[in-house]
Order: C-alpha cells, then sequence, then structure tokens
C-alpha cells in the first residue's frame, strides 16, 4: 500500500483556541500538513482566519467537506457540535482530529467513535496535555526504569486564572471543571500510571456565581496498584498563578519526578538528584503565559499527521479516549454517590 506523503487538512471552527491549530498547522507544512480551507459559521471569524493562512474559507461544513479533496478535518468547535460534524467527516469517509471534551456524555463518545469504526475512518481526539515538552520527557524518564515501579502520584491544574473571560460560555457549563480541564489530568494520569482500578472524587462550587463545579479533588487507584491524586480548580488564589501548567509529583521504587512551576523537574534517581529545564522555547505564535498550552498543540498535531500519514491510530485515539472520558463520568458519579466507582472500560 501506497503511504501518503502530505495530508490535506480542513479545520473546522475558528475560535478561541483554534487559532493554535491554525498555526500548528501552518509550522508543520514541512512535516507534511496541507492546510486547504476553513470553515466557521461565523463568516468572519471564517474570512479572517482564511486570509490569515492563505487558505479558503467557507461557512458550512457539508459545503467544504463536499468541494474539497480533505484527507481531514481538525474540529475545534465547542464540545456540543462535535458528535456532528464528525459524523459528516467518517460518513465521507474523511478523517477527523476532535477538541477535548469529544462529547458531553459516555455515551455520545461511543457512539463517534462508534460511527468512524462502521465508515472504517480515522478518528483522532485532541487531548494536548500529554505532548506538551515537560509530559514527554517526564514519560521518557519513567519508561527507563529511572525512578523504578511508580507506586505515588499527585497531578494538579490549580489556578485562579479568569477562565471565563477568554471562554464565557464556562460559566453556564453544568458540568464544569472535571469536564473542562480535570479531563486532561485524568488523561495524564492513564498516560503516566496506565489504566484505573477505581476513582473517588469530591466537587466544590467554590465560586457561586458560576453553574458547574469549580474544584475537583480525586483519588485514583490504578490497575498497576499505584494511587494518584488528580486536582483541578479555577479557584486556587495562589501567587504567582501558574496557569495553564499541570504540576505533578511521581514517586517510584528507586525515586521521583517533580515539576515545579516553569516547568523545572527535580528528578531523583537512585539516591542522586538533578533538576532538569523542561519548557521548551517561545514560538513566534506563542505568547509567556499561553506557551505550555500552545507548544503542546504543536506536537499534539504534529503526532496526529505522522500517525494519519502512516495509516496508524494515534496514541489518543477516538478509542483510547473513551478511556479518559469513562474516567470523567465516574468520577461525576463519584461525587454524587460519595462511593468509588469503577469506570467504564476498565
Ligand atoms: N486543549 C485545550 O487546552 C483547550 C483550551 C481551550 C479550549 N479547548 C477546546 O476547544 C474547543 C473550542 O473551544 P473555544 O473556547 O475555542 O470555543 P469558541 O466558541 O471560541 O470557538 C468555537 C468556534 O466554532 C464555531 N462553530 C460552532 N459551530 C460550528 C459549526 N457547526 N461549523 C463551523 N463552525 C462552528 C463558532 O462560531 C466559534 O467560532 C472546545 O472543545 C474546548 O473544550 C481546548
Amino acid at each position: 500500500m501506497d503511504l501518503k506523503k502530505r495530508a490535506k487538512v480542513g479545520m473546522v471552527g475558528c475560535g478561541f483556541y483554534a487559532q493554535n491549530h491554525l498555526h500548528a498547522w501552518a509550522d508543520l507544512r514541512a512535516a507534511g500538513s496541507d492546510l486547504v480551507a476553513v470553515c466557521d459559521i461565523d463568516s468572519g471569524r471564517a474570512e479572517a482566519a482564511a486570509q490569515q493562512f492563505g487558505v479558503k474559507a467557507y461557512v458550512s461544513v457539508d459545503a467544504m467537506l463536499d468541494a474539497e479533496p480533505l484527507d481531514f478535518v481538525d474540529i475545534a468547535t465547542r464540545v456540543a457540535s462535535h458528535q456532528d460534524i464528525a459524523a459528516k467527516a467518517a460518513e465521507r469517509g474523511i478523517g477527523a482530529i476532535v477538541q477535548k471534551p469529544l462529547a458531553p456524555t459516555l455515551a455520545d463518545c461511543v457512539a463517534i467513535v462508534e460511527t468512524a469504526r462502521r465508515h472504517g475512518s480515522w478518528l483522532a481526539v485532541h487531548e494536548n496535555f500529554r505532548f506538551g515538552t515537560a509530559m514527554q520527557r517526564i514519560k521518557a524518564v519513567l519508561d527507563r526504569g529511572d525512578i523504578g515501579a511508580i507506586n505515588w502520584a499527585r497531578l494538579s491544574f490549580r489556578t485562579a486564572f479568569n477562565v471565563y473571560e477568554s471562554q464565557p460560555y464556562l460559566a453556564k457549563e453544568p458540568r464544569l471543571c472535571i469536564l473542562d480541564s480535570g479531563i486532561h489530568v485524568l488523561d495524564l494520569a492513564r498516560f503516566f500510571m496506565g489504566e484505573v482500578e477505581r476513582i473517588s472524587c469530591e466537587t466544590q462550587k467554590r465560586n457561586p456565581a458560576i453553574a458547574g463545579e469549580d474544584t475537583s479533588t480525586m483519588m485514583l487507584r490504578h490497575k498497576s496498584g499505584a494511587v494518584s491524586l488528580v486536582e483541578a480548580t479555577y479557584e486556587a488564589k495562589r501567587l504567582p498563578d501558574v496557569f495553564p501548567e499541570t504540576l505533578l509529583e511521581i514517586e517510584g521504587s528507586a525515586g521521583s519526578v517533580i515539576l515545579l512551576p516553569g516547568q523545572r523537574a527535580i528528578i531523583t534517581s537512585r539516591d542522586k538528584s538533578y533538576e532538569e529545564e523542561l519548557r521548551s522555547p517561545i514560538l513566534p505564535w506563542t505568547d509567556v503565559r499561553w506557551h505550555v498550552s500552545q507548544e503542546a498543540v504543536l506536537h499534539a498535531n504534529a503526532h496526529f499527521l505522522d500517525r494519519f500519514l502512516e495509516g496508524r491510530a494515534a496514541d489518543t485515539s477516538g478509542e483510547d479516549n473513551l478511556r479518559t472520558f469513562a474516567l470523567v463520568e465516574a468520577a461525576y458519579q463519584a461525587a454524587e454517590t460519595h462511593c468509588s466507582v469503577r469506570p467504564e472500560f476498565s
């Protein structure tokens, strides 16, 4: 079978976070990405993106999919529209990358994955945190066995950064913190420590002006026997505010990794300790505050492009992401029942 060397990409959604995707596709031109069209139901946004990146603008996904010979679409609309757009792509045999969360519920996520499977269509979920430079380098440390068998961890996304300013819709979400940010941290817990046997969770609404929970404290028992604490909150009033960094401590039988603000890691391995700077250089389109998140988009997209061109599933394929989403669903159930819950697909 002849493998493709380049992929024609169509962007769906040209809003707040999609700007990072657009820059990433432009940067990945040499690696084989050809961004050919963008689509947004807001014509102003579609036109602005089309002009900036020198591609064609559409206001209808159907029109774009029917007119352009795309290899895959990159869907960065809000969660409610993901299923419909992903189905339009799958039905035409076009691959899709879908921003997290894949869908509002696990049942909807399963439906998206099954539609892609039925049509034999490639599907990845844009779960970018694990593709960040620091997380990839920490994973390499763990995989080398430098800290031995992992047995305990804390992963925390704690901020009071005003997310409601750049994403005002978040204030109205009935399921907020776990579904929006906790999902990334749960995915990291899986990435580092593997699948999960059971999860318990307490949620809080510390800001009375918003609809959903803004704080979640979760405890996971992994199948390996490791235990991890997974924290996500938008109400941690501490300076410096490290948003959007996830900090972590991972302990193993022979050492530990501690990721501190500024992406500095202290690694202890068999009685020796050393410090490493895991921050990647600022790019022309990344800014100091958002860099950690933005550079993870670039690396995530690079991974998706490579895997698509190789004809292989992404590490965060639709099927893989069901396991992350199952943790989200189990966490909400645990918070409601005050009991630990065995996630589906465990
Ligand atoms: N990975 C991360 O760190 C991260 C950060 C922020 C947002 N996100 C995710 O990105 C996604 C988008 O969030 P956002 O804050 O950029 O939203 P946004 O509202 O700023 O942008 C969404 C865009 O999609 C367009 N749109 C809606 N329906 C459409 C349709 N049917 N066809 C074409 N365009 C359509 C809207 O007009 C809007 O411009 C969400 O899934 C969110 O969770 C991820």
